[in-house]
């Protein structure tokens, strides 16, 4: 499966509006951090990491990182795009020296959960994330919060 980096703004706009998820915050220099599958500049698959920083609780300077706007189109699921791009985009946040990934979820929790991911409580989540767009506004109170650890 070829997995592309920087999608085109506007295909991302489009998937993620179909699936209701937030574009509000986007914009261009955040697409360095995207990746996508499809042919001919149809995205049909895409993910992306928003870089947060280094602020984590209890004093711990964790460098964090928020994985957000997953999401495949309904004719293309359940091929492994997903998968692909969930790997794909922890590689890239290793390689850059992420160490805690976090995620917001209202619709596949427990597709996260078979891929690491855990779900903690709100507060417990890293004072950065906390101020994140995702998290103080645009994913509803209800989301998931969840946490995995990229740290070997
Ligand atoms: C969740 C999503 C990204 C999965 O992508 P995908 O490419 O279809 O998934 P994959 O092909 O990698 O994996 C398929 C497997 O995951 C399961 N799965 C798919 N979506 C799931 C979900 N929402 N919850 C739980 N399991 C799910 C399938 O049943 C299948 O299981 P199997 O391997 O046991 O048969 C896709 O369904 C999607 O875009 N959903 C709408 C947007 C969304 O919820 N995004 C997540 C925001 S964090």
């Amino acid at each position: 499966m070829d997995i592309y980096q920087k999608p085109p703004l506007d295909h991302v706009r489009q998937l993620l509006d179909e699936n209701q998820l937030p574009t509000e915050d986007l914009k261009n220099p955040n697409m360095d951090h995207f990746f996508w599958c499809g042919e001919n500049d149809s995205v049909n698959a895409v993910i992306g990491l928003e870089i947060i920083g280094a602020n984590g609780n209890d004093g711990k300077d964790e460098k964090v990182g928020l994985l957000r706007s997953l999401a495949v189109s309904s004719s293309a699921r359940g091929l492994g795009y997903g998968s692909a791009l969930v790997k794909r985009l922890e590689e890239h946040a290793c390689a850059i020296g992420i160490e805690q990934l976090y995620l917001l979820t209202d619709t596949a929790e427990d597709y996260l959960l078979k891929k690491g991911y855990t779900k903690i409580q709100r507060e417990n989540a890293s004072e950065a994330i906390k101020r994140t767009k995702e998290f103080s506004g645009l994913c509803p109170a209800s989301a998931a919060v969840m946490r995995k650890s990229l740290l070997r």
